[in-house]
């Protein structure tokens, strides 16, 4: 806070007014800039034409294809960049990639799971990961799921007040729980996650501090703090604001109900480039800028101990993962369209959010853009566009030579938001290895596979 002093002293004096005389409320305006950027993001993809149309030989397209030295090098980026805190602690958010075998190269890397179902707590478990390397982050939570996270010693975050209850009745309450808090507007959110007062998640502030009581009353030992109030948000002061939020958060806590916090997880949500325009968000910025705001507020509260965690899936997976179709058709009409052997159904997020994903044509990149194309898939659903009016080099379609197409940053919410609408298989997944082989990470589903659950020798039936 010594960079913006005359705005902590006012932002000091709006937190006596929210908190009462020895509170502290320090809030960063959104507009704070992250003045220490990298420089603009150049899309590149880790293969050359020929080694791609060599990968596209023995495993058709659609496919995803993952970086795994990239991602190893952002895990160890990440870590260095956080070493400021003792046992700085990231759970990746199985839900951005949920693949065991991304765990497993994550766990590699020191970093543990966070999970939102029971599907997710098994894959984190299949990956080696138990005990409060597993963080459970739920909600509307069936009891079942609830007793796999302790049985696996997960920790528990609690979206509800009335969970405490819930939980005690069903699986008894365990050493270790934590809350997720909802700031209301105490904090703006962003496009995709939506305003906090309007968000389903979490303890309102009042709750939150009843909640700490109740469950130190009932014999809980040890607890935590958990938020996530922002999704792709690439401004390093939204997410400083966040810890700022937090910090305060955790001292009134103490002051209050008497719990010192052994953690603090600052949720998911930092952005990645999705445009080429974009700029990355510098992790050393970040982690220094909190460090102040722990410094600042935790130390001198007596809560130097606390330990700060993150749950981010995105910016660990995202830019590493590629989409790779192959141009099968092309038609012109009042528009010109190239149709893909992917669809929507593989990678939803551009007919969802109108998200932009980067388009390459591989050995087309330094190609002049000459055409217009909406970029598109096969699903009888016209927001089945992965690209609108996009400017592309000229592109051949066709199904046995067609031009291979790349979509980039798709490393994260992407397979893993697919779905069989009109019957469509989901593509598979592949890992580029270190030593730079080709590892089925996850096959491409079969009709089989589409049919499985109306098997007559199974439980559906
Ligand atoms: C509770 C929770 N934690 C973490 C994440 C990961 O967010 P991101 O991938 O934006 O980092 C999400 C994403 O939806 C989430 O809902």
């Amino acid at each position: 806070m010594r960079e913006f002093p005359r705005l902590a002293a006012s932002l000091k004096a709006r937190g006596k007014r929210l908190f009462g005389k020895k509170s502290f409320w320090f809030t960063l305006p959104a507009t704070v800039v992250n003045r220490y950027n990298y420089c603009m993001c150049k899309k590149t993809f880790p293969l050359s034409k020929k080694e791609l149309e060599d990968v596209a030989k023995r495993f058709p397209t659609p496919f995803y294809l993952y970086d795994e030295k990239a991602i190893r090098k952002n895990a160890r980026d990440i870590k260095a960049a956080f070493s400021c805190f003792e046992d700085f602690y990231e759970h990746f958010a199985v839900k951005a990639l949920p693949n065991p075998h991304i765990l497993k190269i994550l766990k590699e890397e020191g970093f543990g799971a966070d999970c939102s179902s029971l599907t997710e707590l098994l894959l984190a478990e299949n990956a080696g990961l138990r005990g409060d390397e597993v963080m459970f982050t739920s909600n509307e939570t069936p009891s079942c799921e609830y007793k796999k996270a302790a049985s696996m010693g997960a920790v528990i975050n609690l979206d509800d007040i009335t969970h405490i209850d819930f939980l005690e009745k069903k699986c008894g309450l365990p050493e270790l729980l934590s809350f997720r808090y909802n700031p209301g507007d105490k904090k703006i959110g962003n496009a995709i996650i939506g305003s906090p007062l309007e968000a389903k998640y979490g303890l309102t502030f009042e709750q939150l501090i009843q909640a700490y009581k109740i469950a130190k009353d009932k014999g809980v030992k040890r607890f935590a703090l958990h938020t996530m109030v922002a999704s792709n948000e690439l401004n390093a002061g939204y997410h400083i604001e966040t810890g700022s939020l937090l910090f305060q958060t955790a001292a009134a806590i103490k002051e209050r109900c008497g719990v010192v916090l052994e953690f603090i997880n600052l949720g998911g949500g930092v952005g990645i480039p999705y445009k080429p325009e974009d700029k990355a968000l510098d992790y050393n910025f970040l982690s220094s800028g909190l460090k102040k705001l722990f410094d600042s507020i935790l130390v001198p509260a007596g809560l130097g101990s606390i330990k700060i965690r993150t749950e981010w899936g995105r910016t660990i997976t995202g830019p590493y993962g590629y989409l790779v179709s192959r141009a099968i058709h092309k038609k012109d009409i009042y528009r010109k369209y190239i149709g893909l052997d992917a669809s929507m159904a593989d990678l939803m997020r551009p007919a969802i959010y109108g998200a932009y994903h980067h388009i390459s044509v591989i050995g087309k990149e330094n190609e002049p853009a000459e055409e217009t194309y909406d970029v598109v898939g096969g699903l009888c659903e016209n927001n089945d566009k992965f690209a609108i009016m996009r400017n592309l080099p000229r592109i051949h379609a066709d199904e046995d030579d067609g031009d291979l197409i790349v979509i980039h940053d798709s490393g994260a919410h992407g397979r893993a938001m697919g779905f069989n609408y009109n019957g469509k298989l989901r593509a598979g997944e592949l890992l580029l290895c270190e030593d730079g082989g080709i590892k089925v990470i996850r096959r491409k589903e079969t009709a089989a596979d589409y049919f499985a659950t109306c098997d007559s020798t199974g439980f559906y039936l």
